[in-house]
């Protein structure tokens, strides 16, 4: 019998590969480029299977050029980029990543914070560019961590093990998510409504998913609520934050500094964010650790097999 064709989006870790063609028939976009979308229309005629990335839009036009699709396994935990509704319709199931990459993105979360306070990439910057003449009881003042208090918005996995990370720096962790049952939460950990988190953490980090709800979720009004002192750090989805509204609040000096590896219209990032020496920009790395992306892309593997296979697969969205 003929292996069920699958299609993968990009190159991803080469394990992943190997255990893909011992059950399917596999096609690639061999290259570290993103696939077009025409690409990417015409690579899933005959495809039983998707393995895809965040950076591919799996709308209805997509789904419906894969009629012999059965699964789109995303190697990623979010899965905004996918139609869900449209892939339940169709009986197509949708998978993604979830657990393997939690400690990976609160490490990095908390690389952003710490990079942010006090001030390392900016810091860096000043001694490349031949301007540091020694020390100076003014020069380049962040503002500490330790023992201040940190908001953590979406207390899924992510945001709880950023807040045991914050355990050691004895920080206070306030925290806002309306979708988690508080009784699974830590009760070192206190919850509050969204505009008491933005006026009272001295630093507010973002986990939550990006959805109709989330979207535009730190606006202006928020943004106003936090003071000169606080950092903003995201590692969620860039269009949980109003860019415009935070790019004017690091301009106007409404907040100290801002962390974000994820951007509105990624990957375009405004020339004014790119200006801004309190923002500290990185490319969406949140997971890239080789241990935890060849996780992740095992896991999406197992995940195509098993639907194809007709078992449980190990993460299943819909
Ligand atoms: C990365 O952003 C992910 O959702 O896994």
């Amino acid at each position: 019998m003929p292996k069920p064709g699958i299609f993968v989006t990009r190159n991803i870790p080469q394990p992943a590969l190997d255990r893909l063609e011992e059950v399917f028939s596999l096609s690639i976009h061999a290259s570290d480029q993103a696939i077009t979308r025409a690409q990417l229309l015409a690579a899933v005629k005959e495809s039983e299977a998707l393995l895809c990335l965040l950076t591919d839009t799996i709308d209805r036009e997509l789904l419906d050029a894969a009629p012999k699709l059965k699964c789109v396994s995303n190697l990623a935990v979010g899965y905004n980029n996918i139609d869900l509704e449209y892939a339940s319709s169709r009986n197509i199931v949708v998978c993604n990543t979830p657990g393997v990459l939690t400690e990976s993105t609160a490490d990095l979360t908390w690389a952003l914070l710490l990079a942010c306070a006090r001030r390392v990439v900016e810091g860096d910057s000043f001694v490349r560019a031949g301007r540091f003449e020694g020390w100076g009881p003014m020069l380049m003042l962040g503002v500490d961590v330790f023992a201040k208090t940190l908001g953590i918005i979406g207390m899924g996995r992510i945001g709880s093990a950023v807040a045991r990370r914050a355990e050691g720096f004895g920080m206070k962790v306030l925290w806002f998510d309306p979708l988690i049952d508080p009784q699974t939460v830590s009760a070192k950990y206190e919850r509050t409504d969204l505009r008491h988190l933005c006026a009272s953490s001295d630093f507010i980090s973002i986990h939550a998913p990006l959805t109709p709800a989330t979207r535009h979720l730190i606006n202006a009004e928020l943004l106003a609520l936090m003071r000169p002192h606080t950092v903003l750090v995201n590692t969620a989805r860039g269009p949980i934050v109003n860019e415009a509204a935070l790019i004017e609040a690091l301009r106007d000096n409404g907040i100290f500094a801002a962390g974000l590896d994820v951007f509105e219209h990624e990957p375009e990032i405004p020339a004014e964010l790119l200006a801004q020496d309190n923002a500290v920009l990185l490319p969406h790395i949140g997971s890239a650790s080789v241990e935890t992306r060849t996780k992740m892309a095992l896991m999406a593997a197992e995940n195509a097999i098993a639907v194809i296979q007709g078992t449980e697969p190990p993460a299943r969205v819909n």
